[in-house]
């Protein structure tokens, strides 16, 4: 699509959607990275709600300082969230992310699962990255971008070796091509079902759904954090959105962040 198609119709589509919670929007054919222009807005004032939304993107960015490859065939798009709860609950945001993406995976009749925190996976390998990234002074939280990278229908030759081994698409896993604003679309329904939950305070909610939704409990995993490696059992996942690990020497470990690779799979996650 060129530049300016992609642009027109998709300002052109946001603009006729009927959806309370988006309230801005800024589309680009081509940008650095989605979250980096959220951020620039979030910092100069911008409203909850406003969605920045890309083509492709030179410089995806992706947890633990990764990239994010973002060919076209995409979605990649930036949240920003302005919560107003305390800092205590914002862990769960990723939970509630995951589980609008995954609700919406699943609605062509894919099963999607989720991967402590917010992998999203089909058939073992990746489909979709959430990267939240968020300012606060400790007690409260002043913005959370909400970073989403689909493998919509990218194709997955234009990956690096590495990544496309561990990838999947839409496309690849349906065999024919998706509407991109119709998945957009119910995308952000999803979204707003859930965050609606979260700010209602719904947390417990958000949590069981989310165990319906991933296959990490149970699972023996390695994970990841900044400043250790630990493995052990996924036993569960605490109403703070903790991962408890059971490790080998009996200990139960409550991990908040981190890399969570399944043991089974070491190679291939
Ligand atoms: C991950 O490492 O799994 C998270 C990947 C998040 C990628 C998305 S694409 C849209 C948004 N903009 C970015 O630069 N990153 C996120």
């Amino acid at each position: 699509m060129k530049e300016s198609i992609f642009v027109k119709k998709t300002e052109a589509f946001l603009k006729k959607l009927d959806i309370d919670f988006l309230k801005k929007s800024f589309v680009f054919d081509d940008l650095d990275s989605t979250n980096m222009t959220a951020k620039d807005l979030a910092k100069t004032g911008a409203e909850e709600g406003t969605v920045v939304i890309a083509r492709t993107q030179s410089h995806g960015r992706g947890r633990f300082e990764r990239s994010w490859e973002s060919p076209e065939g995409g979605v990649y798009l930036s949240l920003i969230l302005r919560p107003g709860v305390s800092c205590e609950k914002t862990p769960l945001l990723p939970f509630v992310v995951a589980l609008a993406v995954t609700k919406t995976i699943n609605t062509y009749r894919i099963h999607a699962s989720i991967k402590w925190p917010n992998d999203v996976r089909v058939n073992g390998r990746k489909i979709a990255g959430i990267l939240l990234e968020s300012e606060g002074d400790g007690l409260t939280i002043n913005y959370v971008v909400v970073g989403i990278g689909i493998n919509l229908a990218v194709d997955l030759k234009r990956l690096s070796a590495e990544i496309q081994a561990r990838s999947t698409s839409l496309l690849d896993e349906l065999h024919h091509p998706v509407d991109y604003y119709e998945f957009l679309k119910t995308f952000f329904i999803s979204f707003e079902h859930y965050y609606e939950i979260f700010q209602k305070q719904g947390y417990a909610k958000i949590i069981d759904e989310w165990k319906a939704h991933s296959d990490t409990l149970g699972k023996n995993v390695r994970v990841k954090t900044m400043t250790e490696t630990l493995q052990g059992t996924a036993v569960d996942v605490d109403q703070s959105g903790f991962l408890l690990l059971w490790t080998a020497n009996g200990e139960t470990k409550k991990i908040l962040s981190g890399d969570c690779l399944y043991f089974d799979e070491l190679d291939h996650t």
